[in-house]
């Protein structure tokens, strides 16, 4: 197959283009390395082609997806940070970068994967999330809740053109970690507190603590979005992709000190030291895997321990 991968230089999209290599296919990549790193594509690149231009660019990723069969669309500002300190352009990227992306899949009857988020259920707290579930947000004043908001219209603009002939699938990640992770991007609280525990400086553990994620292996991750874009059976659907185990960022923060064998101890930080007034958050997150199993044969299969301590090893060999 002919792939384009967008923001295949990012975390996520570089273990994707990485499998897509392994299985043959051909990749093309479209990033504009605001927060991707070529590093993470340095070893893949005599196999891939890299662009780099922004999915702004209308012509660009028309010239692109005219000429592939499947297209994996990641590109997006992520990172509640990110969101929560440039929201204007976060929107435009995830608005508009995203439209051009499904409407060029239209216009060329490639195949779409559109990467979403369990940001879409916002501060729901009915668990576990499912995927046809009401989505319970917050004010518009608050900035985060934009980076669900424009992730949910792509979801709409992408179902809407199911409906009149576009092949898709979508995926809503669950809170990702594993080699290549940035401090800066989503899976930020397992990069922070790797990072803040090898320093053997203070954790800073936002809120109480005892708000809970369900961390997932990025392996798993990957596996998760092939068999949603891949097996027919997943054409049209939403897939939460997730492990379903729950842990507390209290329990996160103790055991990447243990494992480490770090001095650092744990500081909790206010949610609005770190983000500001009126920040909201979401006290707990937990995937209904039901469907992915169901329907694709998927179960994330890497538990916490072994997926910490593979990016602990990618850690330390990168960072010193
Ligand atoms: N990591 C997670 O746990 C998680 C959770 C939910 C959803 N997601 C979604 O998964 C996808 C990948 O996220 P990630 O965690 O790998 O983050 P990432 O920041 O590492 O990847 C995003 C990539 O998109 C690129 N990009 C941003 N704006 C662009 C633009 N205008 N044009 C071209 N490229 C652009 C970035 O440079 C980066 O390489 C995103 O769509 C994100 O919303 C991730």
């Amino acid at each position: 197959m002919h792939t384009l991968v967008t923001g295949g230089a990012g975390y996520i999209g570089s273990h994707l283009v990485d499998r897509l290599v392994e299985l043959g296919h051909d990749v093309v990549v479209l990033d504009d390395l605001s927060t991707g790193n070529l590093a993470n594509l340095h070893h893949a690149m005599p196999n891939i082609r890299f662009v780099e231009g922004t999915i702004l660019d209308g012509s660009t990723v028309d010239s692109l997806v005219a000429d592939a069969d499947m297209v994996f669309h990641l590109a997006a500002a992520v990172g509640v940070g990110h969101i929560v300190e440039k929201p204007l352009s976060s929107l435009i990227t995830n608005t508009k970068g995203a439209e051009n992306v499904i409407e060029a899949c239209v216009r060329h009857d490639a195949k779409l994967l559109l990467a979403s988020t369990s940001e879409i259920y916002g501060k729901t707290s009915k668990m576990p999330m499912s995927e046809d579930d009401d989505r319970v947000l917050g004010s518009t004043t608050i900035a985060r809740w934009g980076y669900s908001t424009a992730k949910a219209i792509d979801e709409h603009l992408a179902l809407a053109y199911a409906k009149q002939g576009l092949r898709m699938s979508i995926v809503r990640y669950f809170n990702s970690y594993g080699p290549r992770i940035d401090p800066r991007g989503y899976g930020s609280v397992v990069a922070n507190l790797i990072r803040q525990a090898l320093k053997n400086e203070p954790l800073s553990v936002h809120g109480d603590g005892r708000q809970t994620r369900c961390f997932t292996f990025v392996n798993d991750t990957v596996e998760g979005t092939l068999r949603a874009a891949l097996d027919e059976r997943g054409e049209g659907l939403v897939f939460n992709i997730g492990d379903n185990h729950e842990t507390t960022i209290n329990d996160l923060a103790q055991m990447i000190v243990s494992m480490i064998g770090s001095r650092s101890s744990i500081q909790h930080v206010s949610y609005e030291a770190r983000f500001g007034k009126g920040f909201e958050d979401t006290k707990r997150r937990v995937p209904d895997v039901r469907r992915a199993s169901e329907v694709l044969g998927f179960t994330a299969s890497t538990p916490l321990k072994d997926g910490l301590a593979h990016t602990l090893e990618w850690w330390r060999a990168t960072h010193q």
